[in-house]
């Protein structure tokens, strides 16, 4: 029997998908799936095209060609453990396993390891940009066993969106979990993003009185000029959505996030590299208040606040579009710094210009950001910070107005606005020479003796006051 090229574990919508898009660029395909139903599914709607659909693990091995590359998409966490306890055994040392859901960084960095004693190589690989992505070309970010990525590339080139200049936004990341940290830090940036273009929004129909037509209009503009990016653009099309009785779609969604918790792991993980990640923070705090429904709705009928009042709304769509312009800058600044310290702290030696650009096709954040940033990263590597780069601080700069406006009219009228105004906090703060720490040293010396440098002295040396006899 034929051999296949490559087999595919999870049939659910993002691996069915990946596997007609690998099956399009010219591989024969083997699928397989834990539920016999996905499989006949599967079989039953696309099984005409090169694929080899398996009722068992061990068919699925067997029919692979040698070295096996398996990709799994599953749900992350103990169901990957699972398929790989029952997959390894029917593998020999030099196949590739890869895994592309939204894995913790840490699991895949132990998975490397474990597989690579049983001789297997193991790739952890970001996978972005949903069904479609999936289906037409997502931004693949592979990490994990270098030795395997000349195997795989071809394929993953082949599926893989096409940049602005036509290259595949395909790049080898790094060791270990590397891969999945920066697919990780992307959602955080898209969780930033998309509760930026949210605050907007809330300011724009309380202060500004605007309408879901003229908000489709303003976001359809904005996303032709230095705000484009594809969370923009669905955004513009969201307000044009109606039901049968004219109401848009937006005004019946209930005002209540989920989240599969990737923003709150790039938290986390920023916390445990000392990482000050405060816009993505709040942008996961925010969805977290707001599924807290029932506790607001009763605070609504208690707690006072002002009512916004009316501002002259063309000049508030220019504030908050420059507030949008700046914060945006903050928000890819963190989340790069975040990347640099982790890639310090684990030795992944990552390369920020080429992730920059590879997340400029296929991935939800795509945007017009990302070739700036690309640039900026290339001319100097070793940048502590996106905003210290001479062409974003001009940006910035000529946003500040407008954004210190909004975030003025936010909090006079009472209209929360945590990812805009924690930004601004963090640029104010980045840019200040002298900070109120020093009072903090003096508490921690005082309680606890905890010591404090001197401004008299060099940095590095400690020292104690008596504060009291
Ligand atoms: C992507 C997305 C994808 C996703 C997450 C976010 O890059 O294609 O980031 O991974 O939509 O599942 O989901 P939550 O908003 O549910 O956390």
């Amino acid at each position: 029997m034929e051999k296949s090229d490559i087999g595919m574990i999870g049939l659910a919508v993002m691996g069915a998908n990946l596997a007609r898009n690998m099956e399009r660029n010219g591989y024969r395909v083997a699928v397989w799936d834990h539920d016999p139903q996905a499989v006949e599914r599967f079989t039953s709607e696309w099984g005409g095209g090169n694929f080899a659909p398996s009722c068992s693990l061990e068919e699925f091995a067997g029919s692979l060609s040698r070295p096996r590359k398996v990709m799994m998409m599953i749900r992350a966490g103990s169901p990957v453990d699972e398929v790989l306890s029952r997959l390894v055994p029917l593998l020999e040392p030099g196949d590739i396993v890869i895994d592309g859901g939204n894995s913790q960084f840490e699991d895949t960095t132990r998975r490397c390891d474990e597989l690579r004693a049983a001789g297997i190589l193991f790739i952890g690989s970001g996978v972005s940009g949903g069904e479609a992505g999936a289906l037409y070309g997502p931004s693949l970010m592979p990490g994990g066993e270098e030795s395997a990525w000349s195997e795989v590339r071809p394929l993953f080139e082949a599926i893989a969106a096409r940049d602005p200049d036509g290259a595949p936004c395909c790049r080898w990341i790094g060791p270990g979990g590397s891969g999945h940290f920066v697919k990780m830090v992307h959602n955080g940036i898209e969780y930033g993003d998309m509760q930026l273009i949210c605050e907007a929004y809330d300011l724009l129909r309380k202060a500004g009185g605007y309408s879901n037509d003229r908000l489709h209009e303003l976001f359809t503009k904005w996303n032709r000029g230095d705000l484009a990016g594809y969370l923009m653009e669905i955004t513009a099309a969201i307000f044009a959505v109606k039901e049968e009785d004219g109401t848009a779609v937006v005004d019946r969604i209930l005002d209540k996030a989920g989240q599969k918790n990737t923003g709150m792991w790039a938290v986390r993980a920023a916390l445990d590299v000392g990482n000050p990640l405060s816009l993505i923070g709040e942008s996961v705090f925010a969805r977290m208040i707001s599924a807290r429904r029932g506790e607001r709705v009763a605070a609504a009928a208690l707690l006072s606040g002002p009512v916004p009042s009316a501002v002259d709304n063309d000049r508030l769509a220019d504030y908050v579009h420059d507030a949008l312009l700046a914060a945006r800058v903050v928000s890819y600044a963190q989340g790069f710094s975040l990347i640099a310290d982790a890639s310090r702290a684990y030795g992944w030696d990552i390369d920020k210009a080429g992730l920059a650009l590879i997340w400029r096709g296929g991935c939800i954040i795509r945007s017009e950001l990302l070739g700036g940033i690309a640039r900026a990263y290339r001319e100097d590597s070793r940048l502590p910070n996106l905003l210290m780069d001479p062409r974003f601080a001009a940006r910035v700069g000529s946003a500040l107005v407008g954004w210190r406006r909004t975030v003025t009219v936010a909090v006079a009228g009472g209209i929360p606005v945590p990812a805009f105004s924690s930004a601004l906090a963090y640029y104010d703060s980045y840019r200040c020479d002298r900070l109120p720490a020093n009072l903090l040293q003096a508490q921690r010396d005082y309680f606890g003796a905890h010591t404090y440098e001197r401004t008299d002295r060099p940095e590095g040396e400690f020292f104690h006051t008596r504060w009291k006899e």
